[in-house]
């Protein structure tokens, strides 16, 4: 037997930073007969921004779904911070979505609650004291710089404006993954790129590990070449317009994974297919 100082050494023990925050492994669903997601694998590693892209219908919605477990596979497993959620109790899969936010496709947003209250659902779920609710509400909306609509109703606010409650209402826990759906989906070209603006902030400042579905290449191409600086309070392109290697692709088609990777791959990649789709 080993003597137990030289242990650690020699037996590298489970450590949470090399546990892949999500990892789909041979993952399959379908509808109806219909196979929509088939042996689907890949990582999530801890401190990634995993950018999910493909046609419309291909399964980007119903993948991320199944990564906050609102899904179950048909077959296959799925871990998030080294759990299977597949065979997670209702109970546990709770637990396990507080670690989780998800700003979901179109917002999503509570219409007959205030701005306020939709932040603070989370929060007001779990029965935390009123006082530290309303600083977290006011410091999440200071975040995304909409102190100012508290009290108004997402029917009184742009598109641009209820993103960016939708995504002050995933990130008030804190959470460790954020799940984002689509966050530009439907906006004009220059709202689209103050969301991108905020994710790359959130991703700086709050840190943590995405997956995030875009159907607009620029927005995967920004969060891929672009840095938050606290100094300035500005995005600004990352130094020596280095690529940020933290930032990776997931191509999904005819539901299989047809690309997994960095920007750099996914702009030599010679697949037909690859090529027609970002051209
Ligand atoms: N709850 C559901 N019941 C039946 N079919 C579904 C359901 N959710 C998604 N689908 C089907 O799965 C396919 C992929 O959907 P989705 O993940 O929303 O695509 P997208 O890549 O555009 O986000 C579509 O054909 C859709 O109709
Ligand atoms: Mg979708």
């Amino acid at each position: 037997m080993a003597h137990p100082n030289l242990l650690p050494e020699l037996v590298p023990t489970p450590d949470a930073n090399t546990v892949p925050v999500v990892e789909f492994s041979h993952v399959s669903i379908g509808f109806d007969g219909k196979q929509v997601l088939q042996d689907i694998s890949f990582t999530a590693q801890q401190g990634e921004t995993r950018i999910l892209l493909g046609p419309a219908g291909c399964g980007k919605s119903v993948l991320l779904k199944l990564a906050n477990g609102l899904m179950r596979p048909d077959s296959g497993q799925i871990y998030v911070f080294g759990e299977e959620m597949s065979t997670l109790p209702q109970n546990g899969l709770f637990r396990l979505r507080e670690k989780i936010g998800m700003v979901f496709q179109e917002s999503a947003l509570f219409d007959s609650l205030t701005v306020r209250e939709n932040v603070a659902y989370q929060l007001r779920a779990a029965h935390i004291e009123d006082a530290t609710v309303e600083a977290r509400v006011q410091e999440v909306l200071r975040f995304v710089e909409l102190e100012h609509t508290l009290d108004k109703f997402p029917s009184q606010l742009s598109g641009g404006m209820r993103r960016r409650v939708a995504i002050a209402r995933a990130i008030i826990t804190h959470p460790e993954l954020l799940l984002y759906d689509s966050p530009t989906g439907g906006l004009d070209p220059t709202t689209s790129a103050t969301i991108i603006d905020l994710i790359v902030k959130q991703r700086d400042v709050y840190g943590g590990t995405s997956l995030l579905i875009t159907h607009r290449l620029q927005d995967a191409y920004m969060l891929a070449t672009h840095i938050f600086n606290r100094a300035t309070n500005q995005i600004q392109r990352s130094p020596n317009n280095e690529i940020n290697q933290k930032t990776t692709f997931l191509v999904l088609n005819n539901t299989h994974v047809v690309f997994d990777g960095t920007l750099q791959e996914l702009q030599c990649a010679e697949d037909p297919f690859l090529k027609e789709f970002l051209s």
